[in-house]
């Protein structure tokens, strides 16, 4: 049996349609319950419903054989993965935000408030610019509203917390969609159902984008 991780939330709806567009039902995600774990005897599979922040730390020990999740976190994590498809769900960009009327001081150290301490690190270190981390935890586009920080690092997917808040894109970090991982040692041992699984998923995939 398969044991999968599967993100809760905006992204969870997307991946559970294209799921069960693949034969991999998970009907029971949609359900009321607040159950976190799930099988589809039919699929051989066993699901475990996780934050989205933790599907590749399950998969990482092994606690999960795959997950899906943002090539966000993946990058945040740093995790010891395979990252095996790109599902093309939940794009979004990972960009650096400021004011409207936002001017860099390029003398001063840059404040910089985010959730994706690692990613902004590598960022400002990979453009040579010294700067102070504020970690935040959400409604992190409040920041350099009160003086905060300087800028963000964050997540844009429509523009429009952004735009309702009077800040706009400073630039593009990278391109983010979700990613289909797996366990290192489970992909050895569980390759065959594995492989199944991508080669259905990509199907279903081929079979929307030419919808
Ligand atoms: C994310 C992200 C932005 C927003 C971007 O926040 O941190 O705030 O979505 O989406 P938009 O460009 O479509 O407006 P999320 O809703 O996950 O909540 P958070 O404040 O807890 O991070």
């Amino acid at each position: 049996m398969l044991n999968i991780a599967l993100p809760k939330g905006r992204l969870g709806d997307k991946v559970y349609a294209l799921l069960a567009g693949a034969g991999y039902d998970c009907r029971e995600a949609f359900d009321e319950s607040r159950k976190l774990v799930f099988e589809s005897e039919s699929a051989d599979v066993r699901y475990f419903l996780v934050k989205p922040s933790d599907v590749a730390i399950y998969v990482e020990h092994g606690a999960a054989d795959i997950g899906i999740v943002g090539k966000d976190i993946l990058l945040e994590s740093g995790a010891d993965i395979y990252e095996l498809l790109d599902l093309g769900l939940g794009k979004c960009r990972m960009c650096v935000a400021g004011r409207n009327d936002y001017v860099e001081d390029t003398d001063r150290t840059l404040r910089v408030a985010t959730k994706f301490v690692n990613v902004a690190k590598r960022y400002y270190a990979g453009i040579g610019r010294e700067i102070e981390i504020i970690k935040l935890n959400g409604s992190i586009e409040l920041a350099p509203l009160l003086g905060l920080s300087d800028v963000i690092v964050d997540i844009v997917e429509s523009g429009k917390t952004l735009k309702d808040n009077n800040l706009s894109v400073l630039s593009e970090i990278f391109p983010i969609s979700a990613r289909f991982i797996a366990n290192r040692a489970s992909y050895k041992f569980k390759g065959g159902a594995i492989d199944e699984m991508l080669t259905k998923l990509s199907a279903a995939i081929n079979e929307e984008e030419t919808a």
